[in-house]
Order: C-alpha cells, then sequence, then structure tokens
C-alpha cells in the first residue's frame, strides 16, 4: 500500500495562520508589532531566496521585517558590530545571520555574539546547552518542525526506535534530543556508521538529514516506518530540462511503496522552517515584552 504523503506545506500554512493571529493579539497587548532581523552576507543565490521568502512570511505573519544587506568584503568586525546593535534594538525579538557566511568570516563567533533571547535560530551554545538539559529556550526551526510533523501523525513517540541520519549541529544532534525528550529511542547514524541499511531498517521513525541525494533506499525501511527528508538536494539537469530536479535524501518514488508516511521534496520539511521560524519570533517577542504567551495559542 503506499504511503500517506505528509503535507508539510499544508501544515506549515495552519501553522503561519496561527502565529500571525497571536501577533495581531500581541501588538493589541503590547502597542508594537514582533520584529525579526534578517541579515545577509553576500551574494549567494541560495541565500538570497531564502532571505526574501522569510522576509514575505514574516510580513504576512503581521510582524515587522528588518533586512540588513552586507557587501561580501565586510569585515567581521563590522558584522559583530551590527548584531550588537540589533541586540540592543527593543524593537528586533528575533535575529537571524543567514547562513553559510563568507569564509574569512568566523560563524562561530557571530552566533555568538546573538543575544540568546533573540536567537531564534537556536543555534546559540547557550540554546543548544538548554536543550541538552531540557530548559526552555530556543530550538533550531527545521528539527522543531520535523517534530511537529511526527508528534502529528504518530501521537505519543514513547518506546519508538527513531534514527536520525546525519548529525550535524543544525539538525542532526537537536533531532535526536528533540526525539529523547519525547521518550523514543534514538540512534544518531553518520557517514562512518557501519551497515547503516541495516540501522535504518530497525526504526519506527527515520528523519534523513545527509544532503545526498535518494540515498536512503526503499528497502532500507522497516515497512510501515514513518520517514521524513530534510534533504534538498538539485540533481543535475537530463536533456529537456533547464535545471535539474529537486530531489531528497530518500529515494521517495519506491520508499512510499514501503513506508507508512513519509515528508515529500520539496512540500514536506522545507515549508515547516520557515513557520517555525516565526513561531519562534513570536514566542521571543511575548518572552523580551514580559507578557504571557497564552496556553495553546499555537
Ligand atoms: N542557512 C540555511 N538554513 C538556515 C537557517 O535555518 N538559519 C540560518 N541562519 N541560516 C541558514
Amino acid at each position: 500500500m503506499a504511503a500517506e504523503r505528509i503535507d508539510g506545506k499544508a501544515f506549515a500554512a495552519r501553522l503561519r495562520d496561527r502565529v500571525g493571529a497571536q501577533a495581531t493579539e500581541f501588538a493589541r497587548a503590547a502597542g508594537r508589532k514582533p520584529g525579526l532581523a534578517v541579515v545577509l552576507v553576500g551574494e549567494d543565490p541560495a541565500s538570497q531566496v531564502y532571505v526574501r521568502s522569510k522576509g514575505k512570511a514574516t510580513l504576512e505573519a503581521q510582524m515587522n521585517g528588518f533586512e540588513h544587506r552586507l557587501d561580501a568584503a565586510v569585515g567581521q568586525d563590522e558584522l559583530l558590530a551590527l548584531v550588537e546593535t540589533l541586540n540592543g534594538d527593543p524593537a528586533v525579538d528575533g535575529i537571524l545571520v543567514q547562513l553559510p557566511l563568507p569564509s574569512h568570516i568566523d560563524e562561530q563567533a557571530v552566533i555568538a555574539a546573538i543575544h540568546p533571547d533573540k536567537d531564534v535560530d537556536g543555534f546559540h551554545v547557550i540554546n543548544a546547552g538548554r536543550l541538552a538539559v531540557g530548559q526552555p529556550g530556543f530550538v533550531p526551526c527545521t528539527p522543531l518542525g520535523c517534530m511537529m510533523l511526527l508528534t502529528d501523525r504518530l501521537g505519543d513517540l514513547s518506546g519508538l526506535e527513531a534514527v536520525v541520519i546525519g548529525r550535524s549541529n543544525i539538525v542532526g544532534k537537536p533531532m535526536a534530543q528533540l526525539l529523547l525528550d519525547a521518550n523514543a529511542t534514538v540512534t544518531i547514524a553518520h557517514s562512518r556508521t557501519k551497515d547503516l541499511p541495516d540501522v535504518v531498517r530497525r526504526a519506527d521513525i527515520v528523519v534523513a538529514a545527509v544532503g545526498r541525494p535518494e540515498m536512503v533506499k526503499a528497502d532500507w525501511l522497516k515497512p510501515g516506518a514513518t520517514v521524513v527528508d530534510v534533504g534538498i538536494n538539485r540533481l543535475p539537469p537530463v536533456e529537456g530540462e533547464s535545471r535539474g530536479r529537486l530531489v531528497g535524501d530518500v529515494d521517495y518514488g519506491a520508499a512510499s511503496e514501503v513506508a507508512g508516511a513519509i515528508t515529500p521534496v520539496p512540500g514536506g520539511v522545507g515549508p515547516m522552517t520557515i513557520a517555525v521560524l516565526l513561531r519562534n519570533t513570536l514566542v521571543a517577542a511575548y518572552r523580551n515584552q514580559g507578557l504571557e504567551l497564552p496556553e495553546g495559542a499555537l
């Protein structure tokens, strides 16, 4: 039987609507809109696309967007000075510095400069530490979005076997923490894992976040497994195409004959990332303003 297609795009649209409605409530109570500052350094085409769509989504969610575009040759000191200004600006609740940064800039130094209470990406070590010990903080948007899709489909994850493929600070590690907090039994697999197909075959939940096109094959999956595909890879164009197809880290067509449910690429995890960014910005606004976000509002 074909797997259920997990419609991340529709889920994200509903989340954005709720965030927008709550942002309107916030503005009524606080006398100002929530504010998100996005910093883009240089001209990376993919980053430009992301930043543009973040800006549009911010306005649609009844928030203020502050965009700062800096030349690729900007010095690290100047970038750090901008982050300091944004840290001190009461109109700014969330700060996102688009990655990757040019190679002459130390990314970790820039992330460390963002005030943890404005770190809506959840990349600061303080927020990584809060997640690790179970304190409230900001959780990176992509894994939190994956978690929302998983709990929406599966409800209680207690005792389920979860395999996360990929160990990045941005997706793999926080994803594993979230699954662990939800009482799943978690394995983190990576490029040195032995017998990866056998490891994945144990999983009730597979989260693929490696950035290798269609690496996870149908015969790696336990029948009925729930598969979340974080990969966004563009294949080389074949004859008659101007650009190659976008594919995930999972061989979607074949995998959807075995899985119980699976996220497509595009239209799965991707749209969740921006929706969760807006959600995190709203949460930041309530906290920074000393207001209580109503229970169940999101
Ligand atoms: N580059 C690609 N994805 C992201 C993201 O979620 N946050 C930031 N800051 N940069 C990115």
